[in-house]
């Protein structure tokens, strides 16, 4: 989390990464601020608690002239988020803006203070300031010196540095946050994220685990791990500065659910023919690899978690392979065994969720067949590191509840079990069908969408209720759990998500006459088992919100609201069903006012654990 951005250039540069920021706002935004230095030295910053608009504001009222400069958005780890706590940091002549956590800095700031340093801030970072300050006594330029702090740190940085005393250049510093270097004409750009420098730069550099830049306006060095010097791949970038904007919608997160069905389409093009699945990305070798593939093992975060407990469903009623999917965090932290010919997947919007990093550098010890990654940004850290990567290609997602990102993840995985299918069995019809079925998922997909006055009316009934449960059976239980997520996260109602059979197991005691239940009910194997789950809320006065078919048999009342979506083919329904309640949540958050592209507490990309 957080977003940083640094700049060494031949104008002033306070416009320029008060506009990045806007851009990186996604990654936290509890607190932002920003310093620059002009060529004599003579540093000003300016920081503001909560959003970036309110720095932009207070930037109007403030003269900030500097031609090198630095700054940040903060998602508070350690420390409220007060302006003194706010990047960027200082020691004398020393600057810091930092993105992840430094695990030691109590350790750090406690022998720091014994060399007469005194801290005004509760963060990690403020060590990072004075390390560096303390050790450039030591002689040695800037990147060296640096490069000398590094090793007494412990945990994960993004950072990038500033020495007023040599305005000319900034030097940054990677490991277990992302940083990519944005090449201008006669100036250059340090970031946590390129889409941040659209307006300015479009030739990009990632720097790798343990690398440290120093940028000048001319001149990029870059320093591996073990310090020598190296070059890194140049990338131009494929985006278009308008894919980040909301267009005619009023939300970043209702223009990508509204996405859904162009995105999908796009994908079912480029990726099927005449009954086939064609990944590009995926060479003979990979394919020699996918069909050895005897067992699969899924880890993810949140909603990629969720996509990936559906496609378990998927992998062994389709393709006939066991799968296990444990979530990230759980998975780094605990001795497993691997099954023999087990590919490790890894499933990220975007790319860079440090869990999930984590737990893939760990698979590469544990003899696994190979790593594939199912990600949403093209060069994040995940898709660099893992053996095979397919991109869901969603288009930038913004709002920081991922929705796009999750349909396409499922369109993605699907065609994946398809993909390993035809593989392993050359005479299943398994790919085929997947791949035709496919074919409607889009148009089906708009017609849920026309329901949005009927949503919008619906959300009404719980915008007083402060609890609502979410059940399913099979594949519908891991979209029960998304929509218990989405609600949650954007409309800050509490919400859990059960499987329809568990209910008696306990959570039946919560029914009463104020208890909404959003029950997902498509005309399937599992339906009179589900009925019958529905009886037993109905006997206890649940409110009941039945999503359902015209095939189901459903009937409004009192107690019951019937949402018709359309009949779709049973391997289909979790990908239709996570969308109304995707609107549901939004309008629900919508009555509430929340700010719902930026809920309070969270951020899009989580790069601490
Ligand atoms: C919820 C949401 C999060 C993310 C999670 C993992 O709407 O977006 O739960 O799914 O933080 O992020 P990625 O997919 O980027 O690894």
């Amino acid at each position: 989390m957080c977003g940083i951005i640094g700049a060494v250039a031949q104008r002033d540069i306070a416009d320029i990464l008060l506009k990045g920021l806007c851009c990186l706002e996604y990654r936290g935004y509890d607190s932002a601020g920003l310093l620059v230095v002009n060529s004599q030295g003579q540093v000003s910053r300016l920081r503001r608690v909560g959003k970036v608009r309110n720095l932009i504001n207070a930037a109007e009222d403030t003269i900030l002239l500097g031609e090198t400069g630095i700054a940040h958005t903060r998602w508070a780890t350690h420390g409220q988020p007060e302006e003194i706590n706010a990047h960027p940091h200082i020691s004398t002549n020393i600057s810091v803006v930092h993105n992840g956590i430094i695990e030691n800095y109590e350790l750090l700031r406690a022998h720091l203070k014994k060399q007469g340093y005194s801290f005004v801030s509760e963060t990690d970072t403020e060590v990072i300031a004075h390390l560096v300050n303390w050790e450039q006594k030591k002689g040695g330029t800037l990147l060296e010196v640096v490069q000398r702090v590094l090793p007494f740190l412990r945990g994960t940085y993004g950072m990038v540095i500033l020495d007023s005393y040599f305005p000319d250049r900034l030097v940054a510093a990677r490991s277990g946050s992302p940083l990519v270097i944005g090449r201008g004409i006669g100036e250059n750009f340090i970031v946590s994220d390129p889409i941040a420098l659209f307006s300015v730069s479009r030739c990009f550099i990632y720097l790798e685990e343990g690398d440290v830049a120093q940028i000048s306006c001319n001149n990029i060095i870059i320093t591996d791990q073990h310090q020598n010097i190296v070059q890194r791949n140049e990338i131009e970038s494929y985006l278009e500065p308008y894919s980040v904007d909301k267009g005619i919608y009023n939300h970043y997160m209702q223009k990508e659910i509204y996405e859904q069905p162009a995105v999908i389409t796009n994908t079912l093009i480029s990726r099927c023919k005449n009954g086939c699945v064609y990944f590009e990305e995926l060479d003979d070798y990979a394919n020699d690899l996918l069909e050895k593939v005897q067992h699969i093992k899924i880890v993810a975060c949140g909603t990629s978690y969720h996509s990936g407990m559906v496609s378990r469903y998927w992998w062994e009623s389709l393709a006939h392979i066991s799968c296990d999917i444990e979530i990230a965090s759980e998975f780094r932290y605990r001795k497993s065994v691997v099954l023999e010919n087990s590919l490790f997947i890894t499933l990220s919007q975007s790319g860079e969720t440090a869990d999930t990093l984590a737990a893939l550098r760990l698979s590469k010890k544990m003899g696994y067949l190979g790593s594939l990654s199912i990600c949403n940004v093209l060069f994040s850290s995940l898709v660099r590191e893992s053996d095979l990567a397919l991109m869901t290609n969603a288009g930038v997602e913004i709002g920081v509840a991922s929705t796009k990102s999750f349909t396409s993840q499922l369109v993605l995985l699907l065609l994946l079990v398809a993909k390993i299918s035809g593989l392993k069995n050359k005479t299943s019809l398994v790919e085929k069908k997947i791949v035709n079925s496919l074919q409607e998922l889009p148009s089906c997909i708009e017609k849920v969408l026309l329901q949005n006055k009927l949503l919008s009316k619906l959300a009404e009934e719980f915008s007083d209720k402060n609890h609502v449960l979410f059940i399913g059976r099979g594949e519908q239980y891991p979209i029960a759990m998304e929509g218990a997520l989405k609600l949650k996260e954007i409309s800050y109602t509490h919400a859990e998500a059960y499987a329809a059979g568990e209910l008696k197991h306990g959570p039946l005691a919560l029914i009463d006459g104020n208890m909404p239940v959003i029950i997902l009910a498509p005309n399937n194997t599992l339906l009179e088992k589900l009925k019958s789950n529905i009886e037993e809320i109905r006997a206890r006065d649940g409110l009941l919100y039945v999503f359902t078919d015209s095939e189901s048999g459903f009937m409004n009342n009192d107690q019951t609201r019937i949402i018709l979506l359309p009949h779709i083919e049973k391997i289909l329904a979790p990908i239709v069903y996570i969308v109304p309640l995707q609107l549901l949540s939004y309008y629900v958050a919508i009555i509430k006012g929340t700010d719902l592209d930026k809920p309070r507490n969270l951020a899009k990309s989580v790069t601490v654990e």
